[in-house]
């Protein structure tokens, strides 16, 4: 509907002006705002507020000659001021309905500050936990990561239109970012095509299926050549097989990162690479609005390259509203911003967030008219750190922490001892001999331990796995000097490396960076006001160097052989596990039929009964295998997923439908097809675990 407004529009355009929509800057400064007012600015990243963003849109709508509004971007990755779980944490929920809703509110509360343009989801496939980022995604499964992708898309982008204007979406990093060799940040990517199009390409595929209208292309190199200088993966993959007719941004300074890549001499030379690979808009390095007009000059073939840039740019505009109205309300925000509904919504993201890790002998949750409660450990009392990495906009003042939500969770007859022990990555002096006295003369230890927010996210890579050293200690020296059960509480960004905690601790609940409602939330399941249902999107490995350890890993020629002689083989905690306080039980697997054909679906039956005395959720899952294939198949495979409400003593029974999309696998031309033979398929609580059938294609 509006293509035909795009083309007048190009016509009317100079070269420099439709330059300019290809260019987007991360400040905007004196010069900047003279580059919008003469048109060579299309947008904006990390410039904030209704008021300054109302003034820079007046100023391209009104003085400059074409008159384009801008798009402003930013970094809205898990919420915008009400501070959601991280979304490796939210990913535990294994609820697309509830990923929605959280993405919805980060949407609301951006847009009321006049941003149009959401740098997210992230939704990179890892399976390496040194690598910072992986806090920022969904986990290590392809399957899980597609479906919360989804979710997350028509969460940003479908806002009542009676009441919000629209946004974008921007998923990221195109492609295989969150493979980076030895978990280093920007490192090299080398896979097979079958690896990047069967487990890293599909949670894109989805995101785009889900309407995603623009990408982010990533600052890895794919297999020798950058991402942001790929045209395989840019044009052919994305932008002709997918048809996708949105926009591809670089990332930041991505197109000028061709040149240390050793991909192009300069930036004139890395310009004409991001064009020719796809790249339709320049983030901050300034290289297409310096070199592109001397590029289209020396070879105006090229020229088509770039209204076709533009046109995507200016149809993803269209499509925003930008044009009918490119102002925001500056009264929005105050009825938005941390309303009640939306911090109400924060806790329960943060409790659903939460994966019970070990409660030996049932002892949590705790009797909330425990006597004597002793809190150590350097997160207890913190309001920065619960906000986790890319937590812009968040505001530590508006964190409750767990020793505040402990505080007005208990009665007043319950004496509450606090001594911090140490600082997350510091000693304190005399702090672990303080910390023992106190717990010394306690009923409980709540231990709050973890990562700082810094030590994930962009750029922060760990090759220790471990808690810092001082909470070592400290949690040591406790173990070592008291008989009191203690319960730990662990934020962080990424899974760790704890054998020492799940052996000498009573109770491990996984709290990760759970943002403004932290404390809240993980009182919630201490004392039994929120049954625990997290499961774990990620596999946590006994110590660093099982990595890479993954749960859909492929059987080898010698399945039996010893993976490690120095380690078992098997992961502290895999895929899909998270204790509940109740138990569910598994029977009665059944399936439609024992044979189908290669078009037809199957249904697949459990019951499940909870039989623990309080009410809660439980998230079924479903894995299929492959067993002779023409190419080589994981011995597990997840490919359903439901999370089901139960009463005390509730038996409900689940059905899953397989259709030929999860049973088909890539043919040798990479399209999908379902081939013959047997299968099996199991339905349990996790990903080693469960009811197990097997069925026929024929
Ligand atoms: O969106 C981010 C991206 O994920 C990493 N580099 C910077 C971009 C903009 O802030």
């Amino acid at each position: 509907e509006y293509e035909k407004k795009i083309e007048t529009l190009l016509n009317e355009m100079t070269l420099e002006e439709k330059i300019g929509q290809m260019t987007q800057f991360g400040r905007c400064k004196e010069k900047e705002i003279q580059l919008i007012r003469e048109g060579r600015i299309g947008s904006l990243l990390n410039v904030s507020g209704a008021e300054k963003i109302n003034e820079f849109q007046r100023i391209a709508v009104e003085e400059s000659r074409i008159g384009i509004p801008l798009l402003i971007g930013d970094d809205v990755i898990h919420g915008y001021k009400t501070i959601f779980p991280i979304p490796l944490a939210e990913a535990c929920s294994w609820d697309p309905e509830l990923v929605q809703s959280t993405a919805e509110v980060a949407a609301k509360e951006a847009i009321t500050e006049g941003i149009r343009w959401i740098f997210a989801p992230m939704v990179d496939i890892c399976r390496d936990p040194r690598w910072g980022r992986i806090a920022e995604g969904s986990g290590e499964d392809t399957y899980l990561g597609s479906r919360l992708a989804e979710a997350r898309i028509i969460g940003f982008q479908s806002l009542d239109e009676s009441k919000y204007p629209r946004t974008a979406a921007c998923p990221k990093h195109f492609a295989a970012y969150g493979w980076a060799e030895g978990g280093r940040d920007y490192n090299t990517t080398d896979l097979s095509e079958r690896v990047l199009r069967e487990t890293i390409l599909p949670p894109f595929k989805s995101a785009i299926e889900a309407g995603a209208s623009t990408i982010m292309s990533a600052f890895n190199d794919l297999n020798g050549i950058p991402a942001s200088g790929n045209y395989y993966l840019l044009t052919q993959i994305l932008k002709k097989d997918w048809q996708f007719n949105g926009f591809v941004v670089s990332d930041w300074k991505s197109v000028e990162e061709l040149i240390p890549h050793g991909f192009a001499n300069d930036g004139k030379d890395a310009a004409e690479k991001g064009l020719k690979a796809g790249v339709d808009m320049d983030m901050h390095s300034g290289v297409y609005i310096e070199n592109l007009k001397n590029i289209i000059n020396e070879n105006p073939e090229l020229l088509k390259l770039i209204n076709e840039s533009v046109r995507r740019i200016l149809r993803v505009k269209y499509w925003l509203g930008l044009f009918d109205n490119p102002y925001v309300d500056e009264s929005m925000s105050k009825e938005v911003f941390l309303s009640n509904v939306h911090i109400s919504k924060a806790r329960e993201a943060a409790r659903k967030s939460i994966v019970l890790l070990k409660n030996k002998d049932n002892i949590l949750p705790l009797d909330k008219n425990i006597k004597r409660v002793t809190v150590i450990g350097p997160l207890a009392d913190d309001k920065v750190n619960p906000l986790g990495c890319w937590a812009c906009k968040g505001n530590p003042k508006t964190v409750v922490t767990v020793l505040d939500a402990i505080k007005s969770s208990l009665s007043l007859n319950t004496k509450i001892t606090f001594v911090k022990g140490c600082e997350i990555n510091k000693e304190i002096p005399n702090g672990v001999k303080e910390a023992i006295k106190a717990s010394q003369n306690s009923d409980i230890i709540i231990a709050v331990l973890g990562e700082s927010a810094a030590m994930s996210g962009e750029n922060h890579n760990r090759a220790y796995l471990g808690l810092p050293k001082p909470q070592q200690d400290l949690i040591h020296a406790i173990k070592a000097n008291t008989t009191t059960p203690i319960v730990t509480i662990l934020m962080n960004g990424r899974p760790l490396v704890i054998p020492w905690l799940a052996e000498n601790v009573e109770a491990i609940v996984e709290a990760w960076h759970l943002g403004i409602q932290s404390g809240n939330a993980i009182c919630d399941v201490l004392f039994g006001n929120y049954n625990p249902s997290g499961k774990l999107p990620v596999t946590f490995p006994r110590a660093e160097g099982q990595i890479p350890i993954y749960y859909n890993h492929k059987n080898t020629g010698r399945p039996n052989f010893k993976k490690y002689i120095d380690i078992e083989e098997t992961p502290l905690y895999p895929f899909g596990y998270g204790l509940s306080y109740n138990i569910y039980k598994y029977s009665n697997l059944k399936l439609s039929k024992k044979i189908i054909k290669p078009n037809e679906s199957l249904k697949v039956w459990v019951d499940v009964t909870n039989t623990g005395n309080m009410p809660g959720e439980e998230i079924v899952q479903l894995y299929i295998r492959d067993l002779v294939s023409n190419y080589t198949r994981p011995i597990k495979e997840l490919k359903g997923f439901t999370k089901v409400s139960f009463q005390p003593g509730e038996t409900k029974t689940i059905q899953f439908t397989l259709t030929a999309k999860e049973l088909s696998i890539l043919d040798k031309n990479y399209n999908l097809a379902v081939e013959p033979g047997e299968f099996y398929v199991w339905v349990g609580p996790n990903s080693q675990e469960g009811l197990k059938q097997n069925f026929f294609i024929k």
